[in-house]
């Protein structure tokens, strides 16, 4: 296989679907062999024949740590070793804090914070040994600006950050690179099953709370354009780091500015 990352490997969780898929296709596409972490299912079937030989299927409930851990031991024992982590999976469901049940806050909580913890657990110290390792979390344009209704999310992405940014330096003497990778709306299936009456009470509140205005006007970006800024990533070389990248749709009044 030819590509930039010939040889190298890859985690990209929530690759069943969405943004995951479009960045394991992106590696794949450069020749990197990937793993695909999601719960197992329809979509994670489907991802895998997409990637084929150069796909590998890591069912795992990422709330589940047992789970994980069997995942990323599938990995040393397919791969050898691992040269890349993306820890893209998140999910969201509308609802105020009061009314959110227990498993709904375990769920958010536990896929979207707890869920990269114990992939970085498992991943680092196979990271440890790769000659070009590299870390990128994603996180979202909504950890600073947390619409009613997408508070628990919106949290769980800022405290994803902070977790980046702080094991940027824990992993410095490894030399595993580190990248918080903050996404705008994207063109997936995150909203898929979002509860209707949940979402027309969020809306009403986002309009009334001019938090709507704010995104109105620019439209979802292509899952490929994030994929594009991970490539970008995880294939610069030499002694700089890319710590920080946001990547978000371009308004549609400048496009059709352009010639
Ligand atoms: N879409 C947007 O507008 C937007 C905006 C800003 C930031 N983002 C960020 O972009 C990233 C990708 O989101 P997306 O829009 O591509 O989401 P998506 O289309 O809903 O896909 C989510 C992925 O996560 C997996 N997943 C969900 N819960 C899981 C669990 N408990 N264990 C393992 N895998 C799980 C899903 O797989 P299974 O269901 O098959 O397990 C799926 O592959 C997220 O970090 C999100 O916060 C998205």
């Amino acid at each position: 296989m030819t590509g930039v990352l010939a040889g190298r490997t890859a985690v990209v969780t929530g690759a069943s679907r969405g943004t995951g898929l479009a960045i394991a296709l992106a590696l794949a596409a450069e020749g990197a062999r990937v793993g695909l972490l999601a719960r197992p299912g329809p979509h994670l079937d489907s991802a895998a024949s997409r990637l084929g030989a150069a796909g590998l299927p890591l069912p795992a409930d990422l709330c589940d740590p047992a789970a994980v851990r069997a995942a990323f031991a599938l990995v040393h024992s397919e791969f050898g070793g691992l040269d890349i982590l993306v820890n893209n999976a998140a999910m969201a469901e509308p609802h105020l804090v009061e009314e959110a049940t227990d498993a709904e806050l375990a769920r958010e909580v536990g896929t979207n914070l707890l869920g990269p913890l114990y992939t970085t657990r498992e991943a680092v110290p196979l990271l440890r040994a790769s000659r070009s390792p590299h870390l990128v979390n994603l996180s979202s344009e909504s950890s600073a600006d947390p619409f009613p209704y997408l508070l628990v999310y919106a949290a769980t992405k800022a405290a994803l950050e902070r977790l980046t940014e702080g094991l940027a330096h824990e992993l410095r003497p490894d030399g595993i690179r580190c990248t918080l990778l903050k996404v705008g709306r994207t063109e997936t299936t995150f909203k898929d099953a979002w509860d209707p009456e949940r979402l027309r009470r969020a809306v009403l509140a986002w309009e009334e709370g001019g938090f709507r205005a704010r995104v109105s006007g620019s439209a979802a970006q292509p899952p490929e354009r994030v994929a594009e800024a991970v490539l970008f990533a995880v294939t610069r070389e030499g002694g700089s780091v890319i710590g920080e990248l946001s990547v978000r749709s371009y308004p549609d009044e400048f496009l059709e500015r352009q010639p």
